[in-house]
């Protein structure tokens, strides 16, 4: 996808590419490095230079990003001692390594701009501003060592610090957010740069969907350059899928999709992209006065404002209309201008108006018109090919007497267990109930009360599903308080506990927890309550499905499947398999997922993502008040699904006998799932 990517950057008036990095993508084990397939770092810089662009490479190698632990592999949080983000050795020595790793990899290839290649502006950190507040001394060493360490790589091209005020020479503090006009940077000799104009926000599992209406982007940018602002960059202009697990906690999407201005499937979204794309060339006609004059400033009203840059070679001017709710005229050079509310007109040559950030002039289907809402959204389309036909397997509920248990006393993290290496966790304990146990006899079945800090548990007991709880954005813990069909003698207590990807951040995200840590208790019983936190528990890692790879063709074909009528919808913890062709045409595919509830999605043995459709998006989506953005009030999809629809690349596709592979978790319907393709 990237070619094509790239190229609708370019025609939408782009410069400059900017990307993040991943070190867990690159350094999936200690030293040992990946950079194939989408992780091609250096394939996806030298596209971007045949396309005659730049690069802005965000090493980070701290990210955030919702990107599982913010970019940083798991295994680093294994290492004796080590503190993240901080004046702490184990983790400077382990970011210096993969910085260096990486600045060495494209200077081997000459990516730098200094030696021809495309790479005009590198990042270090990412808005460490916050933590070295928070945590004070440690912070401010920690933040002088990085600053030494970026710039002694000899880049030959600057270093950019996103949100740190104080980044010392040469380093240049950049903004980001939704509106950076106001912003300076710390020396009046450094470039006013906005290295993340928000687009519109990500998507979390639970939540709906944020929108920013291009009017208002538009202005931001517009606001920012007559303000002397020099770069901005669009977070996101395309931001894709988080494929495979690699979206982050809390419950971020599959989607990241972003509102951005080429959407998640790689299509041009309408009217954001036009509309920058006029501006883009608005702002180039004015670029002559911008970078020979400084502006003089006037107010000729209330909440009106002109910014005229004028010099001996060029003039431009922005009248800008500040009122959110009503429209204004401005008189400028003896010429009236109205002004909608919340825009900004500009003049490249002083006289002539070539666009207004709040004048939408789209070409839908070749012809040109302005348009306000409805906007023109691709859709998703019906593929009426065929339906699926299925075949099942259903995941045994694990208990202590499986192969490949362990016990441990007392409740550990998740992490700690699994390495991340799966998003499940069996915690498993066997509990004795006598006979003369009133509940026996009168039905009041005793309570089994489970504190986890997060993110879903699945409580069975004696092999059965008793009940499932999970969190929610606002908090990732869950407490599981339900009455449990006990029996007399031995029962079978068996949790599943799954993680939906880790923290992307904060001070001490290291040691942030996931998983059953209790307390775990029993009531009702004859002797009052039972504490189980401090037993003895036997964990099991993963899925059966996953040990024997059913996502792969060798894998799933290594078990007797349940085939035709034999599949039973709506059982949980069962995987899902068949077969498909890819449809005819170009336009992007999805499955529509909606009958489902809660899982992971594989084609041809790749994850395209976690599945959630069944968390319905809680949001007010009745008003969208985008002057007060900060607010971040534009929602859509409140009450539907926060995520029904699953990208699946074509690229990942063979023509013919595509394997797909879905665990479901809750339980869920296949013969619903479709697949649906895309189109403006
Ligand atoms: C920024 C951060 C990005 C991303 C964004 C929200 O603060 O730098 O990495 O997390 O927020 O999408």
């Amino acid at each position: 996808m990237w070619p094509d990517l790239i190229q609708k950057a370019k025609m939408g008036g782009l410069d400059v590419i900017q990307t993040y990095l991943f070190w867990d993508g690159h350094e999936p084990s200690v030293g040992k490095y990946y950079f194939e397939g989408r992780y091609d770092l250096v394939q996806f810089v030298k596209l971007i230079h045949q396309a005659g662009l730049y690069v802005h490479l965000r090493i980070g190698p701290y990210v955030c990003a919702e990107w599982n632990f913010g970019g940083l592999p798991v295994w680093l949080k294994f290492l004796p001692g080590i503190e993240f983000r901080t004046d702490n050795e184990p983790f400077k020595e382990a970011m210096q390594k993969f910085t260096t790793k990486i600045v060495d990899l494209m200077k081997s290839e000459n990516l730098f701009a200094s030696q021809g290649g495309p790479i005009i502006l590198s990042q270090i950190e990412n808005e460490y501003e916050l933590m070295e507040w928070e945590i004070g001394g440690p912070g401010k060493a920690y933040m002088e060592w990085v600053s030494k360490m970026a710039v002694g790589l000899n880049t030959g091209v600057p270093w950019v610090m996103c949100k740190q005020e104080n980044a010392p020479d040469p380093i240049i503090n950049t903004c980001n957010g939704f509106y950076c006009e106001n912003f300076n940077p710390n020396k009046d000799y450094k470039p006013k740069m906005f290295t993340e104009n928000w687009t519109g926000w990500f998507t979390a599992f639970g939540g709906p969907t944020s929108y920013r209406p291009v009017e208002d982007l538009a202005l931001s940018v517009a606001r920012f350059i007559q303000n002397n602002g020099s770069f901005i960059n669009y977070y996101m202009y395309h931001g894709g899928t988080n494929f495979g697990r690699t979206s982050s906690g809390l419950f971020v999407a599959t989607s990241y999709d972003y509102d951005a201005p080429i959407d998640e499937y790689g299509l041009i979204r309408e009217p954001k992209w036009s509309h920058l794309k006029y501006l883009h060339k608005a702002i180039k006609q004015a670029e002559p006065a911008l970078v020979s004059s400084h502006p003089t400033i006037s107010w000729p009203g209330k909440n009106l404002e002109v910014h005229v840059f004028q010099s001996k070679i060029a003039c431009a001017a922005f009248l800008a209309n500040y009122d959110s709710k009503y429209s204004s005229k401005i008189t400028f050079w003896n010429k009236e201008y109205s002004l909608p509310p919340w825009s900004i007109s500009i003049l490249p040559d002083c006289k002539t108006e070539v666009f207004n950030t709040a004048k939408v002039l789209i070409r839908y289907k070749n012809t040109f018109s302005f348009v306000t809402s409805p906007r023109i959204h691709a859709q998703m389309l019906p593929i009426t090919d065929k339906s699926f036909s299925w075949e099942s397997y259903v995941e045994q509920v694990a208990s202590i007497d499986d192969p490949k248990t362990f016990t441990k006393e007392g409740l550990w993290d998740q992490v700690d267990i699994t390495w991340d290496t799966s998003d499940y966790l069996w915690y498993m304990i066997d509990v004795s109930i006598q006979k003369n146990e009133a509940f026996l006899n009168n039905g009041k079945y005793p309570i089994l009360t489970i504190m986890s800090t997060g993110h879903i548990l699945h409580v069975f007991i004696n092999g059965k599903l008793s009940g499932t709880k999970y969190g929610s954005l606002d908090n990732q813990r869950l407490m599981f308080n339900n009455s449990v069909h006990l029996v007399a003698g031995v029962n079978k207590i068996s949790l599943l506990s799954v993680s939906v990807g880790l923290f992307t951040g904060g001070s001490h995200f290291e040691r942030h927890n996931t998983g059953v840590l209790g307390p775990v208790t029993l009531n009702g019983l004859n002797e009052g309550t039972r504490d189980l936190t401090k037993w003895k528990w036997s964990y099991k890692l993963g899925l059966k499905g996953s040990a024997l790879n059913l996502h792969t063709t060798i894998g799933s074909s290594s078990i007797e499947w349940t085939q035709g009528s034999y599949v039973q919808p709506n059982q949980p913890l069962t995987w899902y398999k068949t077969t498909f062709n890819a449809p005819a045409g170009k336009d992007p595919l999805a499955f529509d997922m909606s009958t489902m509830g809660k899982g992971e999605i594989w084609v041809n043995g790749q994850s395209i993502g976690r599945h959630w459709p069944g968390y319905i998006a809680n949001g007010d989506c009745s008003s969208c008040n985008y002057a007060t953005y900060y607010e971040k009030k534009c929602y859509t999809n409140c009450g539907q699904p926060s995520q029904r629809w699953y990208h699946v690349p074509r690229s990942w596709l063979k023509s013919t006998g595509n394997l797909l592979v879905i665990f479901e978790e809750w339980g869920g319907d296949p013969s619903g799932i479709h697949l649906v393709k895309r189109r403006l």
